[in-house]
């Protein structure tokens, strides 16, 4: 099964309109390649991006949370999907990776899309808690975990995520780099799907 039926499956959603929003992130793709110009950067996979987009399409999240900015390719992604929300981006904003080039955070972020997103650079262990925090009673619907791929990060902020979700998806790339989001799913008895690559899914209050 590829990653629009699966995403329609489980979000009880038309496959039709799953395979529309995945032919708009073929559009934003072209655009996001070309900034690129070549260079992959530690971005999501093409199908991580589509898959991104579509679940984002579907959530359609009010207040949407990602770690691990990097160049900006989920950030781009995620932003295009929005309709009315806003996205809290985190990331150490320092060079990384094995790029010999410092890349500043966020560089192909279109200029359009920059007024629905908020950068908050320094490290997501450190800065998300007091975020979500501050959201008050206001929840995420959103969550993108592409940052600090270590066992005790990825358990927290996928807990911390989860803790401050009432309806939503969270999304972790590299999800076989450590056990923690098949052992939080396990925790919560709740499921986690495998969506494409190495990118998987939770999803929260859905159905
Ligand atoms: C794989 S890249 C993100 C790629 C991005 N999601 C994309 O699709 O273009 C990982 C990013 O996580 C950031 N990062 C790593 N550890 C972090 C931490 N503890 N707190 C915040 N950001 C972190 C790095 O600075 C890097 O930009």
């Amino acid at each position: 099964m590829g990653y629009t039926q699966i995403i329609a499956s489980l979000f009880g959603a038309p496959l039709t309109t799953v395979e529309r929003f995945s032919a708009e992130a073929e559009e934003i793709n072209l655009a996001v390649e070309r900034k690129l110009g070549g260079r992959r950067l530690w971005a999501l996979g093409r199908d991580e991006r589509f898959a991104l987009y579509c679940v984002t399409r579907l959530v359609r999240p009010r207040i949407a949370v990602e770690s691990g900015v990097g160049s900006g390719v989920s950030t781009t992604f995620i932003l295009s999907a929005l309709e009315q929300g806003v996205l809290h981006s985190f990331d150490l904003g320092v060079k990384y990776g094995d790029e010999e080039e410092a890349y500043p955070v966020g560089l192909i972020v279109p200029e359009e899309l920059r007024k629905k997103w908020v950068l908050h650079l320094g490290d997501s262990k450190r800065l998300l808690k007091p975020f979500l925090k501050s959201l008050g009673n206001d929840k995420i619907q959103l969550f993108l975990h592409d940052g600090e791929h270590t066992t005790p990060n990825v358990r927290s902020e996928l807990t911390l995520a989860w803790s401050h979700m009432d309806k939503g998806a969270i999304l972790v790339d590299n999800c076989d780099w450590t056990e923690a989001p098949d052992e939080f799913a396990k925790r919560l008895n709740t499921s986690i799907t495998h969506l494409v690559d190495d990118m998987c899914l939770i999803l929260k209050g859905w159905r």
